[in-house]
């Protein structure tokens, strides 16, 4: 059979009630009752529900659809119906049936309660699941939204190397590799030190790429790999970086509350909240933060980092999500710029969902002077040589500029109200698990 056409087109209503189609997918679920056999069918777009009469199709076509296992994959013929009954509303009235691929009875993956490590081990099958196939689709809709974002406001994509020389944000958290005969390789953190060359040669630029981390944390918001939405901008302060942030976020959160209303309520998102958000989110400084933590009765010192314990009762503050400005020098990696007026803090701020999700945004603006830079990474324990490039940006064509690294994985769980980390990625990778 040849011209199939979408499940999400029929249950769209973008094919007339009566119109003969064709579909084909994977057997998600099969029952039969009164002389109807119901199968619904996933094909990547969603799950439509076929029917096949006793009565309309020949009496081994029949049998056969109702004997085959689930996940068999199947192609099948028949009519559009407009139908409440159905899931979506619409249903396939099948007469006929095309190439099957028979799949193997006993599939691992079934509706009962089953264990959060047996569920993981097989997640190559785990993933087919509506709602996580829900989600995933919504985190494509997230990546296209933000390229759109960039497209409309004159950025260049860019990319930058895995394997790196040198940490960018501390040594706590570096992965080493085997490269060849080489001690000292590692993989990125972040794009960021190459993305301050490549502005000299693109302007403003954007990544999407993946960033890795040895967190020992086993918490619901690390990964040790993430998807890292970075941006670099020339000529930025941090005023201004923290302005792109704003019209980013809220960018995306407005396309998918618009355009994918259901799938956001789905997954147990409210598209009315993403719709509502806008541009700019409010400020607070470090100081004010920390003040806010202690009065919770959380212990926090000026010049701790917020752990978990010190951002949820922070983030219970506000509806939105708001910035944190002016971490001090000591928690904050050597290429964060000090406060001329204040030095003792810097140019550096995180954006913190509300509601517990906490840090979704990283940045700030950077030292663009060579004799600062040079200390900064003395004061930070290291060792300049290991920079000279980096370094040398200074040396030609230093200009102010800032910066940010999103989480991808962190801002859809935020938008998406979801539990944990894990369903936001199809193959999640943490301290405890590389596998499948
Ligand atoms: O705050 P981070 O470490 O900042 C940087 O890496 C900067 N160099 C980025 C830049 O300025 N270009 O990481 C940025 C964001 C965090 O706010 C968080 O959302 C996410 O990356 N992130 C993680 N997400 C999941 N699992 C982890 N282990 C993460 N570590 C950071
Ligand atoms: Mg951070």
């Amino acid at each position: 059979m040849t011209g199939f056409v979408d499940a999400a087109d029929i249950l769209s209503g973008r094919h007339e009630d009566g119109a003969e189609v064709k579909v084909r997918g994977w057997v998600y679920t099969s029952r039969s009752s009164g002389g109807i056999q119901f199968l619904e069918l996933r094909d990547g777009t969603g799950v439509i529900q076929c029917t096949l009469n006793k009565r309309g199709v020949p009496e081994e076509t029949y049998a056969y659809v109702g004997k085959l296992n689930l996940e068999s994959t199947i192609e099948l013929k028949g009519n559009v119906k407009r139908d409440e009954r159905a899931p979506g509303g619409w249903e396939l009235r099948v007469n006929g049936i095309g190439t099957v691929y028979e799949a193997q009875p006993d599939y691992p993956i079934v509706k009962k309660e089953q264990g959060l490590e047996f569920l993981m081990d097989n997640r190559h099958l785990w993933v087919r699941e509506p709602r996580l196939q829900n989600v995933f689709q919504l985190r494509a809709r997230f990546l296209r939204a933000a390229r759109e974002y960039f497209d409309l406001n004159g950025y260049t994509e860019c990319h930058s190397p895995s394997f790196m020389t040198a940490s960018v944000e501390g040594g706590g958290t570096l992965f080493s590799v085997d490269y060849f005969e080489r001690k000292g390789v590692y993989l990125s953190q972040s794009w960021q030190l190459y993305a301050e060359a490549m502005i000299a040669t693109l302007g403003k630029i954007y990544t999407v790429a993946p960033s890795f981390r040895a967190e020992p944390s086993r918490t619901r918001r690390h990964l040790s790999e993430f998807w890292h939405l970075e941006v670099e901008e020339p000529w930025t302060d941090l005023a201004g970086i923290q302005a792109t942030g704003d019209r980013l976020v809220c960018h995306i959160a407005n396309a998918l509350a618009r355009d994918e209303p259901e799938k956001v309520r789905k997954a147990g998102g409210d598209p009315g909240y993403l719709a509502s958000l806008e541009p700019p989110f409010p400020k607070i400084k470090y100081d004010e933060a920390v003040e806010i933590v202690q009065k919770k009765g959380v212990e926090m010192y000026w010049g701790d980092d917020f752990g978990y314990q010190q951002e949820e009762p922070l983030t219970e503050q506000f509806e939105t999500p708001f910035w944190v400005v002016g971490f001090p020098s000591g928690i904050k990696p050597f290429y964060h710029m000090p406060d001329p007026q204040r030095p003792e803090v810097t140019l550096s701020s995180d954006l913190l969902a509300p509601a517990g999700y906490g840090e979704i945004i990283g940045g700030g603006q950077r030292v663009h002077d060579y004799q600062q830079l040079y200390q900064r990474t003395i004061d930070d324990g290291l060792d300049p040589a290991n920079y000279a490039w980096y370094m040398d940006l200074r040396k030609w064509g230093t200009v102010p500029h800032s910066g940010f690294g999103l989480g991808v994985e962190r801002v859809i769980m935020w938008m998406l109200n979801l539990e944990h980390i894990r369903d936001t990625i199809p193959f999640p990778r943490d301290m405890r698990r590389v596998y499948p």
